[in-house]
């Protein structure tokens, strides 16, 4: 199947139940483009980093190893690519004041190994699978076709991704990973229902 044919929705598929996004949130977001973007460098800044972390963390497991060497890559070329947009709109970067949405999942990755492997990697995959969907809603309201097309292949990228640490997820605990990916999907609204609607990409 061509990439371009693949379903608007797979992060709803059955291993990573995530419901849809307030639809309030596309609005917010339009209507605050630099906020969003500006945003949106740090979470690419911090998903290379996180995928740099599992390697400092499990440098043992040699497809981890390959597979986030590959994925800190795309990540670190999104930043680039997010750079070159807001330069175009002459903004310029602020500082990362957090990310809510993201601590609170992380409150929920157990201590002890071998849960926290898991709970690593599914965490990972709710972001870019939540990601994944906010950036696919940016790419089919942005008025701006090359804006529009940039983030149609970002939206593209963090989907695979998401597919990325759900395989490694399956590889790390073959019997009890899908159990806990529909737990963290329900964590996840859970945090979500409580977060605030903003012009952020969480
Ligand atoms: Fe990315
Ligand atoms: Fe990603």
């Amino acid at each position: 199947m061509d990439l371009d044919d693949a379903p608007a929705v797979p992060f709803l598929g059955d291993a990573l139940p995530l419901v849809a996004s307030d639809p309030r949130w596309i609005a917010v977001a339009l209507d605050d483009l630099d906020a969003v973007h500006a945003d949106h460098l740090h979470c690419e800044r911090k998903a290379a980093q996180s995928a740099l972390s599992l390697i400092r963390s499990y440098p043992e497991r040699s497809g981890l190893v390959a597979a986030m060497a590959r994925l800190a890559h795309d990540e670190t070329r999104h930043v680039v690519q997010v750079a070159q947009l807001m330069a175009k709109r002459d903004q310029t970067a602020s500082y990362d004041h957090g990310d809510d949405y993201a601590k609170a999942l992380r409150d929920h990755i157990r201590k002890r190994e071998p849960e926290r492997l898991l709970d690593r990697l599914l965490v990972f995959a709710v972001i870019e699978a939540r990601s994944a969907e906010r950036l696919r809603l940016l790419a089919d309201a942005l008025a701006d076709p090359k804006v529009a097309a940039l983030y149609d292949s970002l939206a593209i990228a963090e989907v695979r991704h998401r597919d990325v640490f759900l395989s490694l997820a399956r590889d790390a605990a073959p019997t009890t990973w899908r159990a806990r990916a529909v737990e963290l999907a329900a964590i996840e609204t859970a945090i979500l229902v409580d977060h605030p609607i903003a012009a952020r990409i969480h």
